[in-house]
């Protein structure tokens, strides 16, 4: 069976939106984790746009297992990490101007802090997926690096008109890296059509999906949350016939 990873980030944004203290991540991860989810992805990033410290602290005691925290690798995550020990950090590029992960990871170009980033990580006992594109070169550099594992950005694969390409991109990429002895995991852009010629991919053990599913969630709720709130609007009303 292939893993979900459930990545709440969008909950928070919601959140920030108002800068309340409702639809909070932890509450959607508990939920997702009754749903069915393996695991539990967050995004600290530098700018804290979504997800905020607090959220991987309580989420840290909530999510026993398969909590997967994505960070760029700088010394200030990384001392969060060691801190909070998720059972998994991905490490992920970060641009405070993009809209979310625009790329993989160059860990060829940014090898000797990718490499000094891991070891820090593995030495804690975490283990580290890097998240990268399906490009043979940066497989090899991982493996290189010390990470167990690769998450594949499967942007390319899911903004493409004929994906087939992309696909077997994605395909060859996964047959290295289980070639090299790394796990191979895949995410971005991922939804519920897109995701079914993913899953035949081999070799795949882990997929993380955010945007479409919490798009989802947001839209099948709808009828209950107005339902709940006219049952509350009724309950004190005044003039009952
Ligand atoms: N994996 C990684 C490394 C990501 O950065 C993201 C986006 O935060 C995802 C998976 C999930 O992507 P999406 O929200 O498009 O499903």
């Amino acid at each position: 069976m292939i893993r979900l990873g459930v990545n709440v980030d969008h909950i928070a944004t919601i959140r920030q939106a108002r800068r309340a203290a409702e639809p909070d991540p932890v509450v959607a991860a508990s939920l997702a984790m009754l749903g069915g989810a393996n695991g539990i992805t967050i995004h600290l990033r530098e700018d804290r746009r979504h997800i905020q410290d607090r959220d991987l602290l309580v989420m840290r005691q909530v999510i026993p297992t398969g909590l997967n925290l994505e960070m760029g690798c700088t010394d200030e995550m990384l001392g969060i990490a060691v801190q909070h020990r998720p059972d998994q950090v991905t490490l992920v590029p970060e641009k405070r101007q993009e809209l979310t992960t625009e790329g993989g990871l160059d860990v060829i170009g940014q090898r000797a802090a990718v490499l000094a980033g891991t070891k820090q990580l593995m030495d804690a006992g975490i283990p580290v997926a890097l998240f990268i594109n399906p490009d043979p070169a940066q497989v090899l550099a991982s493996k290189e690096v010390g990470a167990i594992a690769v998450e594949f950005h499967t942007g390319q694969y899911a903004d493409a008109t004929t994906p087939q390409a992309e696909w077997e991109k994605l395909h060859a990429a996964a047959v290295l890296a289980h070639e090299l002895g790394l796990h191979v995991h895949m995410g971005h852009g991922l939804n519920y059509l897109n995701v079914q010629k993913i899953v035949r991919i081999p070799y795949v053990e882990e997929l993380n999906i955010g945007h479409s599913l919490i798009a989802r969630a947001s839209l099948v709720g709808m009828v209950q949350a107005v339902k709940d709130m006219k049952a509350a609007m009724m309950e004190h009303y005044p003039h009952k016939i």
